[in-house]
């Protein structure tokens, strides 16, 4: 698939928790297969923007439309199946579940989704392999290294693949090191298959990874890429 149109798309969104907005009419979209990175300072609204791309909030005003689709309009179920199905997310800490080995927490999207637990584990080894985490297969999230834990969350958030990853800062807790590669197998991943990319980051090189950075600032999203270009 060649990436076309918009495949999700915020207008004017505002949300506010208690007097302060943490989003101030935040505008956002991303195409298919299209990486965009999303800069801006603690607090400025990075999360909170996401949140709402990825229908896990609700804002308080303004739309979010998946596909065509308002998300806000959506009944719960049919946005809960979205997430399960054509979602993925990674955050800053894993957030692997720890009695499970890390093949177990790869395959447990699709588990969720009632794939069975062979098919699951073979296409979790898939996307272990394409991580370069698959001999890890057995072993418990406790037992690896930070760098080798996010690469199994990516692993994760790439086995129903999914049209849209959603990613929270996943190499913070990363040296810069280990950052890089979880940047690099994250991107080329998606790349290869066509999965756009929402990845809140600190890391300097962002350019190298992303075909387009927006920066939040008070709540309000810029897209730098048009501002260069003027
Ligand atoms: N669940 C919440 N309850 C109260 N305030 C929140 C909540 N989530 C975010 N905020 C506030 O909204 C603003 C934006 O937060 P956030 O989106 O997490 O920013 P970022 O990810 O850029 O650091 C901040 O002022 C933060 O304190
Ligand atoms: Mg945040």
């Amino acid at each position: 698939m060649m990436s076309g149109g918009p495949l999700l798309v915020a207008r004017e969104l505002r949300k506010s928790y208690g007097p302060t907005p943490a989003l101030d009419g935040a505008e956002f979209s991303v195409r298919t297969g299209e990486v965009v990175a999303v800069m801006g300072p603690s607090g400025s609204g990075k999360s909170t923007l996401l949140h709402c791309l990825a229908g896990i909030v609700t804002p308080d005003s303004g739309t979010v439309t998946y596909d065509g689709r308002g998300l806000s309009a959506m009944p719960d179920a049919e946005r809960s199946a979205l997430r399960r199905t054509e979602f993925g997310f990674i955050f800053q800490f894993g957030q692997l579940v720890p009695e499970l080995t890390c093949v177990e927490n790869v395959a447990l999207p699709l588990r969720l989704t009632g794939v069975k637990r062979r098919e699951a584990e073979r296409t979790a080894l898939h996307w272990m392999d394409r991580l370069e985490v698959a001999d890890l297969g057995p072993k418990r999230p406790g037992e690896v290294s930070g760098g080798q834990g996010q690469r199994v969350a990516v692993a994760r958030s790439l086995v129903t693949s999914p049209r849209v990853i959603f990613a929270d800062e996943p190499t913070g807790a990363l040296d810069s090191f280990n950052g890089e590669r979880v940047m690099t197998l994250l991107t080329e991943a998606a790349r290869s298959s066509n999965t756009a990319v929402v990845l809140v980051t600190h890391e300097v090189r962002v350019a190298a990874y992303s075909d387009r950075e927006v920066v939040v600032r008070d709540g309000k999203a810029r897209d730098m890429t048009l501002e260069r270009t003027k």
